[in-house]
């Protein structure tokens, strides 16, 4: 059986790298991603949004002044430090962070506007997948932002079992394909 290239290790920092990682088609670094979300994604001044695998905010912090509240959360506690320290030196007070996992965060029904889901989804194992998207659309009151691959070479039904998901639970599920090198590609679920 072929065995995987190794892949490089996660560095500390998520977001000090980004200028090293571009796709190859050019364009996969933060200020490409930063307008995908702002023209996908609708905020409201009295939204609550959470940011789920946050790394060091930066994209958590770009939104924070459209909205009511955003909450960050992210696995590693360096990006986290990180991020505390960027927004308190930004002086952003409408904002707050934490070390968590999708998979064992406790989320209530329909408790927050938006959620943004971007490039975690597939990172997580296949027995943690499925149910953390379920929690995370059961948390949203109008829309998750949801940046993936739309294909996995072991899962080419992943899209699929997406968009049934969604339907199952009341969302539509838009997808703005874009060439893959990298990071993946922005869906929208909007509750109906
Ligand atoms: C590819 S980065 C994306 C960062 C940011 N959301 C963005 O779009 O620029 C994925 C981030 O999710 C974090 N992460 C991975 N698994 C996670 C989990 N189970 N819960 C929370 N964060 C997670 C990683 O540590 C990493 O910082």
């Amino acid at each position: 059986m072929p065995t995987a290239p190794p892949q490089p290790p996660e560095p500390t920092y998520y977001y000090s790298q980004l200028d090293q990682i571009q796709g190859a088609d050019g364009v996969w670094d933060l200020d490409y991603r930063l307008p995908e979300v702002q023209k996908y994604a609708t905020f409201k001044p009295d939204d609550k949004v959470i940011d789920l695998g946050c790394a060091e905010g930066l994209i958590t912090m770009d939104i924070a002044p459209k909205v009511r509240h955003i909450r960050g959360v992210e696995l590693r506690p360096q990006r986290v430090e990180a991020a505390q320290q960027i927004a308190a030196e930004r002086g952003i007070d409408n904002i707050s962070f934490e070390v968590g996992s999708v998979t064992t965060l406790e989320l209530e029904t329909r408790s927050y506007d938006v959620v943004l889901f971007l490039g975690v989804f597939q990172h997580l194992s296949r027995e943690d997948k499925w149910v953390s998207m379920a929690k995370v659309l059961s948390a949203t009151r109008r829309s998750v932002i949801l940046r993936t691959p739309l294909f996995h070479p072991k899962n080419p039904y992943r899209t699929t079992r997406l968009a049934e998901l969604c339907q199952q639970m009341n969302f539509t599920l838009t997808i703005y394909p874009r060439q893959e090198t990298r990071g993946g590609s922005f869906m929208i679920a909007t509750r109906l």
